[in-house]
This record gives C-alpha cells, sequence and structure tokens, in this order.
C-alpha cells in the first residue's frame, strides 16, 4: 500500500531522514519508534506531503505521490493527526468533524452525518457539542483521530497518540486502533510508549539519527542490542 523509497530530508546543517526505506501492506499496523529527533515526525511530513524530501520517494498504491501536496494525498487516502494536537479550539467537537468530512468533497448535511457517525465510531458522540478547547487530553486526542478518519483515508498516520494519556485512555486509544483496523484501515503509528506499541504493530521500525537502525516484529526489535543501547535502555518484557 504505502513505499517509502529511499527518502533522506535535509534541514539547514542537518539530516533529519537519511535513505530510509520501508513499505506498509494494506491492513497493518507498522508502528515507527526512536529517541527524540531521531526523524519520525519529519518522515510522516514527507509521507503526507507537508514537506518535499530532498531526494528519494513516496509511492501510494501504486502511485508516485511526489508531485501532490497534502490536500491531494489526503484525498488519495491519507489522513493524519499531529504530534502536538491543533483542534479549532473554539469549534464543538462535531464541527471539528465536519471539518474534516467536508474536505472530503461531502456537502454540509452529508459532511454532518458522517461526522456523527464517526464521533459514535470514536465513541466522543456525548461530546458532540462540547466546545473542542475544553476537553481533556485524551478526548482532544481522539478528536484528532475523529477529523482525519472524516476524512476517508485508507491510511492512517498516528503521531504520538498515548502521550500523556493514563494507562486506561492507552487502553482504549488502543481499542478503537485495534477496531478500526479490523474493519480495514492500515496505521502507521509513531510511538513513544513501548508496551503500547508492541500490543498493536505487527511491524516496527526504528530509527535512529534519521536512519533505519532496525525493522521487524516488535518481540525481535525489543530484543535487538543495539535498539537496547540507543533507544530502549533494557529489554521490554512482552504483555
Ligand atoms: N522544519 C525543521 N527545520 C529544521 N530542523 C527540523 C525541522 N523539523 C525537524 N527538525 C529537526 O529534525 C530532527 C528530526 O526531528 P523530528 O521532529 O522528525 O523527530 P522525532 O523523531 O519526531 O522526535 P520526537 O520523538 O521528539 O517527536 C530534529 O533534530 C529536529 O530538530
Ligand atoms: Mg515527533
Amino acid at each position: 500500500m504505502l513505499e517509502v523509497r529511499n527518502v533522506t530530508v535535509d534541514f539547514v546543517g542537518l539530516r533529519a531522514v537519511d535513505h530510509v526505506s520501508f513499505a506498509a501492506e494494506k491492513g497493518q499496523i507498522v508502528g515507527l519508534i526512536g529517541p527524540n529527533g531521531a526523524g519520525k515526525t519529519t518522515l510522516f511530513n514527507v509521507v503526507s506531503g507537508l514537506i518535499r524530501p530532498t531526494s528519494g520517494s513516496v509511492v501510494f498504491e501504486g502511485q508516485d505521490l511526489s508531485r501532490l501536496g497534502p490536500a491531494d494525498r489526503n484525498r488519495k487516502g491519507i489522513g493524519r493527526t499531529f504530534q502536538v494536537v491543533k483542534p479549532f479550539g473554539g469549534l464543538t467537537v462535531l464541527d471539528n468533524v465536519v471539518v474534516g468530512a467536508l474536505t472530503r468533497g461531502q456537502g454540509l448535511v452529508e459532511a454532518r452525518q458522517t461526522a456523527r457517525a464517526t464521533l459514535q465510531r470514536l465513541r466522543l458522540d456525548r461530546f458532540a457539542d462540547t466546545i473542542a478547547h475544553s476537553l481533556p487530553l485524551a478526548l482532544r486526542k481522539r478528536l484528532e483521530v475523529a477529523r482525519a478518519l472524516a476524512t476517508g483515508p485508507k491510511l492512517m498516520l498516528l503521531d504520538e497518540m498515548m502521550g500523556g494519556l493514563n494507562p486506561t485512555e492507552v487502553n482504549e486509544t488502543l481499542s478503537l486502533i485495534q477496531e478500526l483496523n479490523a474493519e480495514g484501515l492500515t496505521f502507521l503509528v509513531i510511538e513513544h510508549n513501548m508496551s503500547a506499541i508492541m500490543r498493536i504493530a505487527e511491524k516496527v521500525l526504528v530509527l535512529n539519527q534519521g536512519a533505519v537502525l532496525v525493522e521487524g516484529p516488535p518481540a525481535v526489535v525489543t530484543r535487538d542490542e543495539q535498539v537496547i543501547s540507543v533507544y530502549l535502555g533494557e529489554p521490554i518484557e512482552s504483555a
């Protein structure tokens, strides 16, 4: 479904992403982990079209996306959330999701229906009329997912959804991801919460200083000597 081919991103004086290649198959949940500044979010920005790579390409469902901006990529089926959540704070939860539905070209009536259905799917329906900025963090993050989901993606990029959530909220988020995945949505998930990523990811990619350090099933990656030394510090027990 998604192929990232030899992508490099140079900022002034800094190589943020260094010849990264990987693929995600339809239906997979792929984890992206690594230390702060490893280039994870930058890689998401390349896939979603917010920044152009210095070299390399992104192919989605067989099509090279190089010439497409973020809106076109979203229309092709790539949805994303942001590490720093930024809902339209003054709008209601429902209207935030309506905005997502409108970007896929729906009229207002249909967009409202899509938004209501999306809120229900994410168990946010009872907050429909709440002003977004008054939601607690966990629900604001979930609203981000709802907004992205309402655009009708086939591939969803989640950037640190678990950060700042308590264990119950993490469990809820994991269940939601698994439900959406069971319905056919493919995920690329950036996460620092290792036990969470191990529970859902089929494959994990470890980035370090912009480059892929290791790629493999979570159980293998978390026992990898290099991964332990640059990132984990100690082995993680499987759940
Ligand atoms: N727009 C930019 N201009 C210049 N440097 C940038 C820009 N965006 C990111 N960087 C730098 O690129 C490197 C990779 O950053 P990135 O945000 O991709 O890391 P990350 O793996 O997402 O880290 P974290 O886990 O802290 O979110 C960092 O050194 C960062 O400071
Ligand atoms: Mg990041």
